[in-house]
């Protein structure tokens, strides 16, 4: 028995308040730990292309195994790409192709998606499209995205859960010219955050036995591939790029010292002007951009950035210096160009459910259907403005089981949530849209880009593994 499974076995109770995730003390679970705020804040590699031409921008990555130190004093076997846990970040620009040559030098099958990208079926990473062991594939992106934090994560039919728990992800920014020129902070101020919750057991190695209902179980919560780390800031303002790449938890981030987060961007890149929020709600695959002011504090203060759903304080910030700051959080980011409503040429409507399944399985749907690659639920026109209602009908005694409702190939616009307006740090360009048992939310999109085949799914892994995941068709 792993010492979870024992665990489990000897603590019912305490393992199903910790299945709800209402439990929050760590100190009850397996996982060896580390001493919190302790571990300087990694930051992923930037990968290198390995050559540039007067269009294109070719890289390499090696998916593989390896062993790294995550908790200190023990081992970790990850599937990483490069090896590395988180892989490493690319970025591109608008306008310039990247065509990245994956190579898979796992023992299992993978693909990859492009998470927010506007890719063209043959290089999506259609779960089915597999790369076997020893084999690999080249992706090709076009990059027509306005400048935003994307992702690339594995998508392996049934394993993306497990995939993701071993590492396979990374980070995909895409510049461009407008955002360049705008007087926000860069380079070592221009920060990513890649929030991530783990289970170990005590050799370090990584544990990954979902609950059928909840997802992944987890007590470690990594940012950037290091627990509870912290970083040393100097008094000015930085760019925090937050992505929530948890196979299912979803977070409320807050800072500890109740001021207000600046968000400047959200999935779909940045908004039309910086909002002042508290609290960020934060699910599975979504990306907020946040500008923190640290000159707001003083030398010798410590701030943490606080998940005030379950995981408390997951890293801390100390300020430690004084810096010059030229850095200003312009009034106007980006230009608003939003969907008139009345250019929708349909309506449809897309509930998720859960079918309970013999004993504790469960089973997830779509319109009351299991994924299966072969049955588009819906054929969007080419160039069609269309609008989406999206139902959580999930109902499990009494509690609220979220989605995070993903589409691929298309931003979309949240019209109207519940009824009223989108909440604060949504307003803008979305890819992915979480919904609690009840909510209601209706989404405006245009269908461009590409024809052929895509996905819209679920982005609690394991919800997305047993079932909810749709394709639909551009024709
Ligand atoms: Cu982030 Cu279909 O995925
Ligand atoms: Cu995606
Ligand atoms: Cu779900």
């Amino acid at each position: 028995m792993t010492s979870r499974r024992k665990f489990l076995a000897l603590s019912g109770a305490a393992a199903a308040g910790y299945a709800l995730g209402i439990d929050g003390r760590s100190e009850n679970l397996p996982s060896p730990g580390a001493r919190r705020f302790h571990l300087p804040l990694p930051v992923p590699a930037l990968q290198r292309p390995t050559r540039s031409d007067s269009t294109t921008d070719h890289y390499e990555i090696v998916q593989r195994e390896a062993r790294v130190e995550i908790l200190p004093g023990t081992k970790t076997t990850i599937w990483g790409y490069q090896g590395t846990f988180p892989g490493p970040t690319i970025r591109a620009q608008r306008g310039r192709k990247t065509m990245v040559q994956h190579i898979n030098h796992l023992a299992v099958p993978t693909v990859v998606h492009l998470h927010g990208g506007i890719t063209s079926p043959e290089s999506d990473g259609f779960p089915t499209d597999l790369v076997p062991p020893g084999k690999s594939r080249t992706y090709i992106y076009t990059n027509e995205h306005a400048a935003a934090t994307l992702w690339y994560h594995d998508h392996t039919m049934d394993y993306t859960g497990r995939n993701l728990f071993m590492g396979l992800a990374g980070l995909y920014i895409v510049e461009d010219e407008i955002e360049k020129n705008l007087p926000l902070p860069r380079d070592e101020y221009d920060i990513p955050l890649i929030i991530q919750d783990r289970l170990f057991d005590q050799d370090g190695s990584l544990q990954y036995e979902p609950d059928p209902v909840h997802g992944a179980f987890t007590d470690t919560v990594l940012v950037n591939g290091a627990p509870w780390p912290r970083l040393e800031v100097a008094a000015r303002k930085y760019r925090f790029r937050i992505l929530n790449a948890s196979n299912a938890t979803s977070f409320r981030l807050a800072l500890s010292s109740g001021r207000p987060l600046v968000q400047i961007a959200t999935d779909g890149g940045l908004l039309p002007f910086p909002v002042n929020i508290k609290e960020i709600p934060l699910a599975m695959a979504e990306r907020v951009e946040v500008i923190v002011d640290f000159s707001l504090y003083a030398l010798g203060t410590q701030v943490f950035l606080t998940d005030l759903n379950s995981k408390g304080n997951v890293i801390r910030f100390d300020v430690l210096r004084k810096e010059r700051d030229d850095t200003v959080v312009p009034q106007q980011l980006a230009q608003a160009s939003p969907i008139p409503e009345h250019l929708a040429v349909r309506t449809r409507t897309l509930v998720f459910t859960r079918r309970p399944g013999p004993g504790p399985e469960s089973r997830w749907a779509i319109n009351g259907k299991e994924f299966e690659a072969d049955r588009p639920i819906a054929d969007p026109h080419l160039g069609d403005v269309e609008i989406w209602r999206v139902l959580n009908h999930t109902f499990f005694q009494g509690l609220s089981i979220v989605h995070p409702v993903h589409l691929h190939l298309v931003n979309f616009q949240i019209l109207e949530r519940n009824g009223k307006p989108p909440l604060a740090h949504e307003t803008g360009l979305k890819d992915t849209v979480a919904l609690e048992t009840g909510e209601e939310v209706r989404l405006i999109m245009r269908f461009g880009g590409y024809r052929g085949r895509y996905l819209l799914h679920c982005h609690n892994l394991e919800h997305e593994d047993r079932g909810m995941m749709a394709r639909f068709d551009v024709v």
